[in-house]
């Protein structure tokens, strides 16, 4: 397209029509096709649970499916903090739900808890990860891929009445630019209605002061705006989970029993169960999706891109930048290859100084043993001359004694 053809175009463009049909068209069967589609190839909604062990994580879970995802407690013991994540295929009326619930394993059991935050950071960025790996594919089956992104984030508040734990808040702040945050007070029945309110109000005001940005049921959609801009006043939602069934009336009722009386899960009197039900499956499921795609994801990726060198600048093109990073790897291979090059000289050359040095060491005990072995020879041929010498003399001698002794005899006779 030509400059002038590209501007007629934008002209025409902002030049829209409005237009009156004449008849049934049919497009207005569109937001069914789309609840088709959507239907047909089911959803999938992953919930992340923080909290320390036995707060009370996969009873929730279990009371806010109303079945038993059969998980195991864990122990105390662990010297780090895990996560462990099931998936599960679910079927409510004609939807599908592929749920995947991640538990913190082990969280706040450790006497050093200082990197606690760093292994669920860690799982969620891995999901981010292998989601772009998949969107940068050149083949890339986004429909049938398994997005195990996290969407939401429980995170059980220990019902102590007094302020956050410092590990609480630590880990929300490294969450909260990842992940919408729903914070929770875990096991509501165990304190009071009063106590209750003021630990709300201090729990919100700590996580505003801390700077904490938690998840915020949206009120832009004016169906739900009104609901949601109220539950957005409850929180943190006080919750009480359980999988015993109690006879209210001619009801079954999921309750705690206690000895002075009965707390009811779905009562709201008793406590914000049903809040929390409401507002994360069956208003905001969708918007804590799609938050979780157009913002956190959104997030990440751009920070993964640039890390990677790429960038929106007009002066650079996708195959510029990838050009220059190709020349940087290609340089810094060079520098690498040059840099071994060099060390294998210099240590060709240690190692040669090293012989040198042994071989004259050699020669030198060499002429050492030469010369040793030439005193030795020239004092054995003195001592052999000697000997040689002593030995004529004795000859002499002999010679002279043996004269002597003729020479008496003969006198004798
Ligand atoms: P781990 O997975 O082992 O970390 O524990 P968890 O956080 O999944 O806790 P779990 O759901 O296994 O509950 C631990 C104990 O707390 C069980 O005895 C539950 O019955 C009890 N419990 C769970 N929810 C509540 C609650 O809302 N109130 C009270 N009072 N007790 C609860
Ligand atoms: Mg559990």
């Amino acid at each position: 397209m030509t400059e002038v053809e590209r501007s007629a175009g934008q002209n025409l463009h902002e030049m829209v029509r409005a237009l009156n049909l004449t008849g049934h068209v049919g497009f207005d069967s569109l937001p069914d096709q789309l609840v088709n589609k959507s239907v047909s190839q089911g959803f999938c909604f992953n919930i992340l649970c923080v909290g320390e062990t036995g707060i009370g994580k996969s009873t929730m879970m279990d009371t806010l499916f109303n079945t038993n995802f059969d998980s195991t407690p864990s122990s105390h013991d662990l010297p780090g903090v895990k996560l462990k994540a099931h998936t599960y295929d679910l079927h409510e009326s004609n939807v599908r739900l592929k749920l995947t619930i991640v538990d913190s394993v082990a969280f706040g059991d450790q006497i050093n808890k200082q990197n606690s935050w760093k292994p669920i950071v860690d799982y969620i960025d891995a999901q981010f990860d292998s989601y772009l790996h998949e969107e940068l594919k050149i083949k890339r089956m986004l429909h049938t891929y398994h997005d195990t992104r996290v969407h939401a984030c429980l995170y059980f508040i220990a019902p102590t009445g007094h302020s956050l734990k410092a590990l609480d808040l630590v880990t929300m702040k490294k969450l909260d630019t990842k992940v919408n945050i729903i914070p929770v007070i875990a096991k509501a029945d165990t304190i009071t209605k009063t106590e209750l309110q003021k630990f709300k109000t201090k729990l919100m005001s700590e996580l505003v002061s801390n700077g904490v940005h938690i998840y915020q049921f949206p009120t832009d959609d004016e169906t739900v705006s009104d609901t949601n801009a109220t539950m957005n006043q409850h929180l943190p939602f006080a919750v009480v989970g359980s999988n015993d069934e109690v006879k209210i009336g001619n009801k079954m009722v999921k309750a705690r029993q206690y000895p002075w009386g009965t707390v009811q899960v779905e009562n709201e009197n008793h406590c914000d169960f049903v809040k929390l039900r409401e507002m994360l499956i069956r208003t905001n499921m969708e918007d804590l999706r799609e938050v979780t795609h157009s913002k956190h994801f959104e997030l990440y990726r751009r920070h993964k891109l640039e890390e990677m060198g790429f960038s929106d600048s007009e002066s650079k093109s996708l195959s510029e930048t990838y050009e220059e990073k190709r020349h940087e790897h290609v340089a810094m291979l060079q520098k690498k290859e040059d840099e071994m090059r060099q060390m294998f000289v210099i240590r060709v050359k240690e190692k040669e100084a090293e012989l040198k040095e042994a071989e004259k060491e050699l020669h030198n005990r060499f002429d050492n043993l030469k010369r040793q072995h030439a005193d030795e020879k020239r004092k054995l041929e003195d001592s052999k001359k000697r000997l040689e010498d002593e030995m004529n003399l004795f000859a002499q001698h002999k010679a002279q004694v043996q004269a002597h002794t003729s020479t008496m005899g003969k006198k004798k006779k």
